[in-house]
């Protein structure tokens, strides 16, 4: 897929933005520990992710409410520690960034840990934490819809954005977090039509998962797409581990879906 030298370039915001204006989908995963990170590494994954999913797919908690900064900093650390090409973002946990000091602080750890940009889950005054940050040099990924750090307010793992108020208030919410210059959003469990729209007006690259395939890239927890998740798999996710190939010829499927616009299909999307 890659020539030598593209395969050992460092990824960064430049180039995803670039990948966004080719039109070449971005294709992202989770990942947690080292060995991970060195097969998506080497299997093209553009964008790696230290979510803070680790919480579930990890420690076994039923939300992510129990992931600290001391958690995010070990397994940040841990994935860096594996990575050549992809960009690393290190997701902030609930609470890290209730204010902009405590963001700041926080960021901070992430980044001393290796990552290359930090994921805040919201919108409102998220976007003012956005430009505290993003002034003192900390690359910022936006991250609306299903915000899993926001289930209790949701009332559970919903999808997000059905009624044209909602699809409103999360466009506007995007643009604003894109002006506060985020440089990246994830956009989870939202309609297809209202992702794809909302990928259209943002010179941002969107990354989706459940957000069908009008996002300009797609992420998975590594876990739900090896088919290793306990329990029914979300809608969202497919197993890519029937393609034979062991793990890596998984990982190598997936990228080739994303890239390829293969992944995900309607029966991904809500
Ligand atoms: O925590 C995580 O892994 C995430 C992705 C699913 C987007 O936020």
């Amino acid at each position: 897929m890659y020539s030598g030298e593209q395969q050992q370039k460092p990824v960064t915001v430049a180039t995803l933005a670039d990948m966004k204006s080719r039109g070449e989908k971005i294709a992202c995963l989770t990942a947690y520990d080292a060995s991970f990170a060195t097969l998506l590494d080497e299997c093209g994954v553009d964008v790696v992710l230290v979510g803070d999913s680790l919480g579930n797919v990890i420690q076994g908690r039923a939300t992510t409410h129990p992931v600290t900064m001391n958690h995010m900093v070990y397994h940040t650390r841990a994935v860096r520690g594996g990575l050549e090409r992809a960009f690393l973002i290190g997701d902030m946990p609930w609470m890290s960034f209730r204010s902009e000091s405590a963001a700041a602080r926080n960021a901070g750890r992430l980044m001393a840990a290796g990552a290359s940009m930090v994921k805040l889950e919201g919108g409102g005054y998220v976007a003012d934490v956005t430009a505290h940050l993003v002034e003192r040099g900390v690359p910022v990924c936006g991250h609306l819809g299903l915000t899993p750090q926001w289930v209790h307010k949701f009332g559970g793992f919903r999808v997000q954005g059905k009624t044209e108020s909602a699809a409103e208030a999360m466009r506007r919410e995007a643009l604003r977090l894109q002006e506060a210059g985020a440089e990246l959003l994830v956009l989870e469990c939202v309609p297809a039509g209202l992702a794809e729209r909302v990928s259209g007006e943002l010179a941002i690259p969107t990354i989706g998962i459940g957000a069908g395939p009008g996002c300009d890239g797609q992420v998975l927890v590594v876990y739900d797409m090896l088919g290793l998740t306990p329990g029914k798999r979300p809608k969202f996710s497919k197993d890519f581990t029937g393609t034979g190939g062991g793990v890596r010829g998984a990982v190598t499927a997936y990228v080739e879906a994303v890239r390829q616009g293969a992944f995900p299909g309607a029966e991904h999307s809500f």
